[in-house]
Parts: structure tokens; sequence; C-alpha cells
């Protein structure tokens, strides 16, 4: 029941005839129960005190009357218990908590001393023999513990802990005792009970109150009951009336129905829709109207309607076939792009000419951020059409394409149709962005979709899984997007015209920006031309140190950062133009975001200098090559993929069995262990266009003649020390001319495309054409060549 360490054992038989009293108030203590008592009178203190300096025992007697505060002798019953105080607090407001378990009654015989507190001398109680034949007794138990369980019934009973002692408990005394504690009974009843001598007795009496309890309990029950037969009737007849209402509604419905079905009817005559398709709109109407109006059925039928009578099934609109007008609105809308719009310019002609758009679709293929997406906008503008854009990133699932069937809860058109509701009209330009990005998996094969949507034979007649019905998608202009060509389907790329779009350079991203972005940015903010300017060095400050991007998405960004912040001044007061220069630039857009990529600051023997192509554009990337004592092995670091992990062995095959030319000697190769480190580990690498720049490094390692700073090179490499063509030259050109180098090394089988990079670029860079390696080692060094002398070299290992 308690604490074990505390607990005292209960048949404590040695009870001293003296003890201190402590008279208590509004509580019966019986034998074995554990009480907390507060103990606030000054004379009960003392008693405490003195009780724990000497055997922890005290005489508990309840007082007669409870608001007394020094009561007399008389006022106090003579029949108590004697306790054992456990546990003792003292309150900070003087008063004592103390823990008390009740031990064995006893009898106040005579009062021995009153100050500073009462000690009286006591008589034990002897509990007499059980006189009950063991039948009654057992059928008195029997009756309370049955009474103990109704009670328990109603969730009355306190103390679930007891319960099991309770259950167990045969000796008459301690079950009256334990369960009298918890009946809640008056201070009177619980005395009586105290000074009842028999346990039989005393059990007769508990089992009396109990009776008397749960009749009180029934009765409450009963009330309750009844009390919520009350409100179940109300309930009843708000239910009864609902139902009422719902069939009046439902008699007078007949009207609203049929006003339903009109409206419909009128809005599929309104659609032009093809003979078929207005049929089959007919036909869910007749439907609809046979079932439950607020069935789920029903708003099934009615979202399928609404697409219906909501799609473009004969709406068009009227082509401007225009070419002089197209060539303007693009030049309007687009700086630079010359060959681009010039191409577009074509297809229109063509199309022009053969009344139909039924050419190969134009697929825009370049870095995010170059204007692909706005050069369809400016298409469609130039042909008075509407324009509907659907990302296809991440799609993996065919539905996605083509819809889900009706069949599915919350089924939806695909994409293509949606656009198409969209758009309004049948015959949009329609672009399909990131068509690279499509996905294959087990959802089924969203490229397939697709090829139907883009295969002029077939898409008179699409047929979206939602709508059921074939749509006619003949008339729409599809313009595809990419990043990459790779990733696209073959069958995909078959049926489209791939137009390359590349980065540009610093000189067009600061035309694009003053001519268009800073432009539409103003007018957006609603910022006035006088209001703010830019100069030069500012916006090169912007695109140098606030931007890396092939494109001009992230400057557009930047200054519409800018204007904000503009926006705000004016506002907030302030006077004059803002001009942004490069000294302030700072002040709008916080610390720079990149640092141009460190030049290195001498030639140096080990580290050349490569050119990479990402998808977000170009970038130069440094090759370091180091050696070290060990036994032949080659290591490569800086997140490189196998491709490019195979292409420097091969760089380094070719270097071994070139030792003589490059005047390598003694052979370090079994001696040393080499190392290959592309620096920004973060950025994954790959591909073979490296390898020249690996061999190079490891020439200038090997022989130590140091490579130019000034030359950068991208080639793949064979065994032979071929130099083989690489992709991605323009990006590339761009990202050496952006970091300050002046020689570029090539392979000679890229020459051919050298006109794709505009004369501006080429300006102030030598290009040197490689077909192999020694054209690079002449190109890469001062001295025309590596060779090594054998002093530095021997000085070197
Ligand atoms: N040559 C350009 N002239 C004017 N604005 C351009 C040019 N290229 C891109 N932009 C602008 O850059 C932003 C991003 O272009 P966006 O068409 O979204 O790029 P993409 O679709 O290639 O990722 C647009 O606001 C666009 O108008
Ligand atoms: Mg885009």
């Amino acid at each position: 029941m308690s604490d074990a360490t505390l607990a005292v054992p209960l048949d404590r038989p040695e009870v001293p005839d003296t003890l201190p009293l402590l008279p208590v108030r509004d509580i019966v203590v019986f034998p074995n129960m554990v009480v907390p008592l507060f103990v606030g009178r000054e004379s009960s203190i003392h008693a405490v005190r003195f009780a724990m300096e000497h055997s922890r025992l005290v005489m508990l007697a309840s007082q007669k009357v409870s608001s007394t505060e020094s009561p007399q002798p008389s006022e106090i019953y003579t029949t108590g218990t004697i306790a054992t105080v456990m546990r003792m607090i003292t309150l900070s407001d003087g008063r004592i908590k103390l823990l008390l378990q009740g031990m064995v009654k006893a009898k106040i015989v005579s009062y021995l001393q009153s100050v500073p507190f009462y000690t009286v001398r006591l008589q034990k109680w002897d509990e007499p023999k059980v006189t009950l034949p063991d039948i009654e007794l057992h059928a008195l138990i029997r009756l309370v513990r049955g009474q103990i369980e109704r009670i328990i019934s109603f969730g009355r009973f306190p103390v679930t802990k007891a319960i099991p002692v309770i259950e167990h408990m045969e000796d008459p005394s301690r079950l009256s005792d334990l369960i009298a504690q918890h009946l809640g009974l008056t201070m009177e009843a619980a005395q009586d009970l105290l000074e009842t001598v028999d346990p039989v007795a005393r059990l007769k009496k508990v089992s009396s109150f109990m009776a008397k309890e749960i009749d009180i309990l029934t009765m409450q029950q009963e009330i309750q009951v009844e009390a919520k037969g009350e409100i179940d009737k109300s309930q009843r007849e708000y239910f009864l009336r609902e139902q009422m209402k719902a069939i009046q509604k439902e008699l007078n419905d007949g009207d609203e129905r049929s006003l339903e079905s009109k409206e419909f009817r009128e809005k599929i005559a309104a659609a032009s829709m093809p003979k078929k398709v207005e049929e089959e709109a007919e036909k869910q109407v007749k439907r609809m109207e046979k079932m439950h109006p607020d069935s789920a059925e029903t708003a099934n039928i009615r979202t399928y309607l609404e697409w219906l009578i909501e799609m473009p099934w004969s709406k068009e609109t009227q082509d401007k076939l225009d070419l002089a007008l197209a060539e303007k609105v693009l030049n309007e809308d687009h700086y630079g792009l010359d060959k681009v719009k010039e191409r577009i310019v074509e297809y229109l002609a063509v199309c022009s000419i053969k009344k139909t758009m039924k050419g190969p679709i134009l697929c825009f293929v370049g870095p995010p951020g170059v204007g692909k997406t706005s050069l369809g906008r400016s298409i469609a503008r130039a042909m008075g059409r509407e324009f509907v854009l659907v990302s296809l990133g991440g799609v993996h699932d065919e539905a996605e394409i083509r819809g889900h069937r009706r069949t599915y809860i919350g089924a939806l058109p695909g994409r293509i149709i949606q656009g198409i509701k969209q758009a309004g009209t049948k015959n949009p330009i329609f672009m399909l962005d990131e068509i690279d990005k499509v996905g294959t998996d087990f959802r089924g094969d969203p490229s397939s979709a697709l090829l139907e949507v883009l295969d002029p034979k077939q898409n008179h007649a699409f047929s979206d899984h939602y709508l059921g019905l074939p749509f006619d998608l003949s008339k729409v202009m599809f313009i595809t997007t990419a990043n990459q060509i790779d990733p696209i389907p073959t069958p995909l790329k078959d049926r489209m015209e791939i137009i390359h779009l590349s980065g540009y350079t610093l000189e067009e991203k600061v035309a694009i920006a003053r001519q268009f972005l800073i432009p539409q940015q103003m007018a957006e903010h609603g910022v006035l031309p006088a209001q703010v300017r830019f100069d030069n060095a500012g916006i090169r400050k912007i695109i140098a140190h606030y931007t890396r991007e092939a494109g001009v998405r992230n400057l557009e960004r930047e200054i519409a950062h800018i204007m904000r912040k503009t926006a705000r001044k004016i506002v907030e007061g302030a006077l004059g133009r803002q001009v942004i220069t490069g000294a302030n630039v700072g002040n709008f857009l916080g610390t720079s975001k990149f640092q141009p990529e460190a030049a290195v600051e001498k030639d140096t023997v080990g580290i050349a200098t490569g050119l990479a192509w990402t998808p977000t554009g170009g970038d130069i990337i440094r090759v370091e090559a180091t050696m070290m004592r060990g036994k032949g092995g080659l290591s490569l670091t800086g997140n490189l993929g196998d491709v490019m992990k195979e292409s420097a062995q091969a760089a380094l095959s070719y270097i071994r069995s070139n030792e003589k030319a490059l005047g390598i000697s003694p052979n370090p190769f079994s001696e040393n262990d080499i190392h290959i480190h592309v620096p920004s580990g973060a950025i994954p690498k790959d591909g073979p266009s490296a390898g020249i720049t690996m061999a190079t490094a490891l020439a200038s390692l090997l022989t130590g003649v140091p490579v130019r700073r000034d030359v950068a090179m991208t080639g793949e490499v064979t065994l032979r020390g071929r130099v083989l063509q690489i992709g991605g030259l323009k990006e590339k050109v761009l990202a050496a001319k952006r970091a300050g180098m002046k020689i570029i090394v090539l392979p000679k089988q890229n020459e051919k495309d050298l006109d794709e990079i505009p004369p501006h670029v080429q300006k102030g860079l030598k290009f040197v054409f490689a077909n192999d390696m020694s054209d690079v080692l002449t190109a890469a060094s001062r001295q025309s060549g590596f060779k090594a002398t054998p002093r530095r070299h021997s000085g070197r290992l």
C-alpha cells in the first residue's frame, strides 16, 4: 500500500500504554489505513515532535466537533487508532505534513498530561473471536464482495488498487475496516463503525452502508437514463422532420432537375460539338436524369458534361501568316538569337505555303534561361494564336498524358486535354516543356503517348482516357523544349526539328539586360525611367558576381530584386534618380555570391585548364596532377564519372608509352604514385573531353615543364595520342572567354563548327586545332613542347 521501506509490520504486538495524543478533525482513521495529515495546532506539533524523538507512534482520536480549536478531553472520542509516522515534512509556514499509517485500535483510559500536549494512557483493543459459523461468515463475505463489485461497476469505488486485496481478504475485521475507509461515511457513522467491537457486526454495518450506496447509485443512473431519453426523443423528432424535408424537396425537385438538364442541353447545343460527341453528351444527360441528384455518380456525370461542354471542339483562331510581322514580333521580344529567329520564320513560311501546320515539330534545345519558353510565347503572339505551356518534367505515368478512365475516383483528363481546355481554342501553340525529363517506368511509357500526340497521322483523333472521345489535335502547333538532346527517346527525336540555343556571352547578357530585362522589370514594379538607371559596370558586376548561368534567368531575378529595393526607397521618400553602379550593387544585393574562377597566377607544373559542358552552360575546370613515392598507382579524385576515369587511364598510358619522346627518365612510374585531382568536387564531372587536359597535366608533371596559364583545351585522347571531336563547343568557348583565356586548343575535327561562334566572341581568342597530342603540347608550353631536361628531372625526384 505504500513504500515498502517505510511500512511497519501491521500486527505489531507490543503497543506502549502511554502515547502522545493527536486529536484529528473531519476524519476517522482505521487500522491499516494510510492517511496524509496536516498538523497546525501548537499542541499537536509538540505531540508529533515528541513522537518523532521516541517511538514515532501517536494516538489518533477524532474530535466530536471539528471546529473546536482546543478540544477538552470530553470533546474527544475515546476510541481511536494508534498510528505510526511514516514521513514528516515541515512546511514553510511552520505546519507539518504527516504521512501516517493506522496500526491498531485503542481506547483512551485517562489523560496524563495536557501541556504542552496531551499524553494519554491507553488500553489495547482486543479483537474478539469471530463467533459466526463458517457458512454464515462466508455468505456475508461473499455478499460484501458482490456489493463492492456493484459499486465498482458504477465507477464509484475509488481505490482500484485495493480491489485485489479485498477479493482475497477473509478476515471480517480487516475487510470492514478497509471498505469503510472508501465509503465516504459521515464522521458519526465512521466513528460508530470504529467502536463496534464485534467484527461480524461491523461487517454487517458496512454491508448495509453499501446497500444504501448501491440504491443511491442505481437511482442516480435511472434519473440519468430518463434525462437521456428526453434528449433522444427530441433528436428523433428532428431527424424525422429532416427526412420529411428531404422527401418534400424530392417531390418538388422534378422542376429543379428538369431545369438542370435543360441548362445542360442548351450548353451542349451551343458548344458546337462533333456529332459523335453531342450524342454522347445527350446520353449522359439522360443517365443523369434517372439518378438521384445528390449521388456521387451524378456529380461525376456533371463534371464530365462540363468538360465536354468546355472543350473547344470547333473554336479556332485565325492565323496571321505575315512573315514580316512575325520577324518584327520576334525581334521585339528577343535580343540576338538571329539564326533561331531565321529558322522560325522559315518554318512559318513553309507552313503558309503548304497551308497546314503538319511540318516537323520544333524542339528548342539549350540551357535554362536562354529564352526557349519565351520564344514560344513570341511565336504565338506573332501568329495570333493562344499559348499553353505544359511541363513534362517528372512525368512518369502515361495517365498524366492521356488521363484516367472515368471509373477511377477523382479521374481527370491528361495534361494534353487540360492544356487544350486552358487554351480555349483547338489550334494553340502548345509548348511541351522539358521533354527530355520524361521518365519511363512500371506505370507505363509516357513517351509512347506523346508520340501519338505529336504524330500528324494519328493526332487528328487523339483519345484521352477520361474524355473517352477522340479530340482533333491536328491544328495544334506543338513546340517542345529540352536542356539536352540525348535523353529524348529516338522515335520522338525523329519527329522533331532540333534548334539549338546556346548560352549568352557577357556582352549579350548586358545587352539583354539593358534592352529587355531592365525595362520589363521597371514596368512590372512601377518604377519610372527617371527614377532608376543602371550603368554598364553595374550590370557587369551583377552578371559576374551574382549569377553563374548560361542564360539570363537569375540575372532577371537579381534585377527584379533591385527594383523591389528601389521601389521601396522611392516610397520611403528617396529623392533623385537611383544609379546602380559597380560600386554600389552590393548595397542592393548583399555580398557577392560568386567569385569568377580564380585565374592561375603563373604558369605551373602539373596544372592544366580544361573546358567542360554542363546543362547550365560551359565552365572551365582545372586538372591538377602530382606525384609522390609509391608503387606505380594512379588515384583520381574530384567526383569523376567512369568515362572520365577511363580517359585519365588512357591519358596516362599515352604518356607512359611516350617516355622517350618526352625525355622522361629514369622510368618514374614504378617508384611513384600519381594523383590526378579535379577541384570543385561537389560538381559531378564526366565524359571523355578532358582527356587531352589530363594528358597535358601529366606531361607537365613528369617533364617539369610548366603549362601556359592562358591556354584552355578540350578534346578526347586515344592511346596513340590522337585528339577526337567533342560537343558543346560554343558553351565551352564562352566559358573560356569569361575566364580570360587567350588560346583555345580544340580537336581538328571541330574546326568546322567554329562558325557557330559569333565573331565578337572569337575576337581576342586564338584557336589551335589539334590532330594529336603533340599539337596540344606544343600549344600548351611556352617552349614549343614538353621535354624534360635530365637535370631538372632528377632534381625533382
Ligand atoms: N535573347 C533574349 N532576349 C530577351 N529576353 C530574353 C532572351 N533570352 C531570355 N530572355 C528572358 O529570360 C527569361 C527566361 O527565359 P525563358 O524563356 O524562361 O528561358 P528557358 O525557357 O530557355 O529556360 C525570360 O524572361 C526571357 O524573356
Ligand atoms: Mg522554359
